[in-house]
């Protein structure tokens, strides 16, 4: 078990846990676009941990580009603005485009992203997300095709998940102590 970081209250997912999650998806994904080519879009920040695990489990030819976005910025709730702050260096028309998120919450930052690269007329477009936040008489505006894992609706850290850009490289993902930021 790996050591809990001071401002951790408890552990949601372990790194065995997040290992199992990733190889079901890259198996998932890899015999879905056997074939295909598909352009993995990680949406930065948070997705970078994931994107990197993801793509080591998926096992056909696919390519790997980034965009920043942000929307949640330094608080804890968020903005409602979805801020592009890199763009993709690939060009989509045509491709079969995959995103990978770390978590989908309200689905602000998905629903934008996805009519954003929509309008460039890519072959196909889905979303990989890591976690989907269970959200009590919520639905997100997003339904991905992969999801790896649902999780409380709580604030939860860590695997490229930040509170205030912090915590990203914790190994785990778990609910950080309510101290911390209130
Ligand atoms: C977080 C998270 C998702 C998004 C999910 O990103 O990484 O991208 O919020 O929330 P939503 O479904 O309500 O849009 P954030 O804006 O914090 O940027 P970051 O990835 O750089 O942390
Ligand atoms: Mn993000
Ligand atoms: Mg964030």
């Amino acid at each position: 078990m790996e050591k809990l970081h001071p401002d951790i209250k408890r552990i949601i997912l372990s790194e065995d846990d997040i290992r199992g999650i990733v190889t079901r998806l890259g198996a998932q994904i890899s015999a879905d676009y056997a074939d295909k080519n598909p352009l993995i879009v990680a949406v930065l920040r948070g997705a970078f941990v994931f994107t990197a695990d993801l793509v080591r489990a998926i096992t056909i030819p696919c390519s790997v580009d980034f965009m920043a976005v942000s929307s949640y910025g330094d608080g804890v709730k968020s903005s409602g603005v979805v801020r592009i702050v890199k763009d993709l260096d690939t060009k989509v028309e045509g491709r079969h485009v995959l995103i990978a998120e770390d978590i989908l919450d309200s689905g602000l930052t998905l629903s934008y992203l996805i009519g954003m690269l929509q309008a460039r007329r890519p072959a196909s477009i889905d979303v990989a997300t890591f976690a989907v936040k269970d959200i009590e008489g919520k639905r997100p505006a997003v339904r991905p095709r992969y999801v790896g894992t649902h999780v409380p609706n709580e604030f939860i850290v860590g695997y490229g998940l930040d509170y205030a850009e912090r915590y990203r490289n914790l190994p785990y993902v778990g609910v950080l102590k309510t101290e911390v930021y209130e």
